[in-house]
């Protein structure tokens, strides 16, 4: 699977787009908000006070938030300088994402952004294509770095998972499961690994001392890799494929063959693999949970009965736009209609015995 080409969010504004099935990103970054802001005013004061402040926006997507996040940043420091009265810096604003991603919906919404801003100090705003696994800037030239909702996906399939001899190994399972073998297990976390220290290894050269980072990605609560709270959007996707095989509606090889390019850290993880690595100090973190609920209090689009679609029916169309191009490279487009249709009743059945929500995790690290 060549990642940088089929992992794409679903692009454009339509009603399947990646822009309207983004609500419960949208909520995991209201949920960091304060500790951004904070972190950011910090990176401010110590890094940049006076100079170009460059913040960088890591798997940007197309979805509302690309640019948001770094408009309400920079509102902040603005507001600070007003009250120091302080002349603000100007802001250098670079929304990455891989080369597939649909920057033209980012930059369309731009001329509203700058219409909003007229009057107000400079925003120049760049995109930065390319994968994040990787040198995206030059050297020390950041003082703030976000990415919300991205560092799960890894740079690959897990390297060991790829050989001709392994590739059933987790035959039936599109990720980790209870059935996985140990060997399946530490192919991924052996993947993380290696691809998280890569993040912080390049990143640590772009940074300047004292430049801050958040980062906040899906995560699980317990050191169990296996626990199904924590996977069971993987796991139903899995049951999906394999009812859909059982009916000859899709190769059984292709099922078995399947595996997410994607791995959710414990907390405890993420803050081994980063106090190891050496390069940044860690300055908070957080363990939370995002609920649909939550998106119904500030969006009230799920709202269940009258008519409006279900969490299920909303976590459905947003897995969609996710792995859309992705499972199509796979598969083929033919058979997506009836997974997601499947894919959403058998949430529906999960909903309604477990809650409706994702554990995250947050680190807010200091170059040092
Ligand atoms: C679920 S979207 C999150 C987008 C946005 N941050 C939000 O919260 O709505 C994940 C994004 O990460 C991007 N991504 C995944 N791996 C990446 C990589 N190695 N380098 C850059 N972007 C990557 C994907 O292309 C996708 O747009």
């Amino acid at each position: 699977m060549d990642l940088q080409r089929v992992l794409s969010m679903k692009s454009g504004v339509d009603e399947s787009s990646y822009f309207n099935n983004s609500k419960m990103q949208g909520v995991i970054i209201s949920k960091t908000k304060i500790t951004r802001q904070e972190v950011a005013l910090e990176a401010y004061m110590c890094a940049a006070a006076g100079q170009t402040m460059s913040i960088a926006e890591l798997g940007c997507s197309s979805g509302p938030t690309a640019v948001l996040v770094g408009a309400e940043l920079i509102e902040a420091i603005e507001r600070k300088c007003a009250q120091l009265q302080r002349q603000p810096p100007e802001f250098h604003l670079l929304l990455n994402d891989l080369y597939m991603n649909d920057f033209n919906t980012v930059f369309r919404s731009l001329p509203d952004f700058y219409r909003q801003r007229s009057g107000v100090g400079h925003c120049f705003i760049s995109g930065v294509p390319g994968s994040f696994y990787g040198r995206l800037f030059p050297s020390k030239s950041l003082h703030f770095v976000h990415s919300s909702s991205s560092l799960h996906w890894l740079s690959e399939v897990p390297e060991e998972l790829q050989y001709e001899s392994a590739q059933y190994l987790n035959k039936g399972k599109v990720y980790i499961s209870k059935s996985s073998p140990s060997c399946v297990l530490d192919a991924y976390l052996k993947q993380f690994q290696r691809d998280f220290r890569l993040f912080l290894e390049c990143r640590a050269e772009e940074i300047v001392t004292g430049g801050h980072m958040v980062l906040t990605l899906m995560g699980r609560k317990k050191s169990d890799l296996t626990l199904l709270e924590d996977c069971y959007y993987w796991e139903l996707l899995a049951d999906a494929l394999n009812a859909m095989a059982s009916k000859g509606l899709v190769e059984e090889e292709k099922v078995d063959s399947f595996n997410a390019p994607y791995y959710s850290p414990s907390l405890e993880e993420l803050k081994q693999l980063i106090e190891s690595e050496g390069s940044f100090s860690i300055r908070s973190s957080e363990q939370f949970e995002a609920g649909w609920d939550a998106v119904d209090d500030q969006h009230t689009i799920c709202e269940k009965g009258n008519g409006r679609p279900s969490y299920a029916q909303c976590m459905a169309k947003g897995v969609r736009a996710v792995l859309d191009s992705m499972l199509k490279s796979h598969f083929g487009e033919h058979i997506l209609d009836d997974l997601f249709s499947h894919y959403s009743d058998l949430l529906e059945n999960y909903y309604s015995l477990n809650k409706a929500e994702m554990t995250n995790v947050m680190v807010a690290v200091e170059r040092n």
